[in-house]
């Protein structure tokens, strides 16, 4: 006899091994997942978990999926990168990606809601458009803050439903329907129930990931909407960045 959770847990497993092939180059990300906004979100994530080029000790990231983020932190610091997804074909395109990095990166197959890692276990960790995939984000968020040791930071990026591409996805794919349960304030208040203190969360990029010359005009807008009262909260996703007490 299958639980409801473990039915929505079987559910998110079936659904990635259905989009992994093409997850890359989705609609969504308009054919090319490694592209502009890719960058300025792992950037913000980054800035977010206080990682720069010189930085050494563990990151962790909760829902790996095809590794673009690992790919980041391994080229472009000297931390270690460990990864973890529920999805084994997501993994094995991750493992590809980053076969390079040797002994700096480990790939883990695991649900984000039973993290198997002991308390503490990590520098930093972050979550990106994973939560909404979870039967209980809420429960991720626990385990992300769980394995974060006193002082290390926490990053957790989700779409916001309230723009409109990610409004009309979130609703047409069932697998996504729980991103209508993530908001700024509910995101804050599990993370702070979690351990996590000195919160922020900000909205992160307004803009398509293409045309490439209109990138000078796409720039000005995603700095000029976070200040237009109103406007501002129309971003793509949000960005919840603290500290595991
Ligand atoms: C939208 S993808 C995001 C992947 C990656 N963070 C990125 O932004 O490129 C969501 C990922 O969460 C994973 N996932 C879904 N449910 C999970 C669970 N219970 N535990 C761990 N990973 C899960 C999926 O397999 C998928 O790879």
């Amino acid at each position: 006899m299958t639980t409801p959770a473990e039915g929505g847990l079987q559910r998110q497993i079936d659904f990635y091994v259905r989009k992994a092939d093409s997850y890359d180059r989705s609609f969504w990300s308009m054919g090319q997942r490694e592209n502009r906004n890719h960058f300025k979100k792992i950037q913000a994530i980054s800035d977010a978990l206080g990682v720069t080029s010189s930085s050494t000790g563990s990151v962790l990231e909760v829902g790996t999926g095809t590794g673009l983020h690992a790919h980041w932190f391994l080229e472009r610091t000297s931390t270690t990168y460990c990864g973890l997804d529920v999805s084994v074909p997501m993994l094995a395109i991750a493992k590809q990606r980053v076969a390079a990095w040797g002994d700096r990166v480990r790939l883990t197959v695991g649900d984000a809601q039973r993290l198997p890692f002991p308390d503490g276990s990590f520098d930093a960790a972050f979550c990106a458009a994973t939560l909404h995939h979870l039967q209980d984000p809420a429960q991720g968020v626990r385990e992300v803050a769980r394995v974060v040791r006193p002082g290390g930071r926490v990053a957790l990026m989700e779409p916001n439903w309230k723009y409109p591409t990610v409004l009309v996805y979130s609703a047409s794919v069932r697998e996504e329907w729980n991103t209508f349960k993530i908001n700024p304030r509910r995101l804050a208040e599990w993370a702070s129930s979690a351990g996590v203190t000195d919160i922020t969360v900000t909205p992160v990029l307004y803009t398509p990931p293409q045309p490439k010359r209109l990138e000078r005009v796409f720039d000005y807008v995603d700095r000029t909407m976070p200040k237009v009262p109103g406007l501002r909260a129309l971003s793509i996703t949000m960005l919840l960045s603290g500290r595991r007490i």
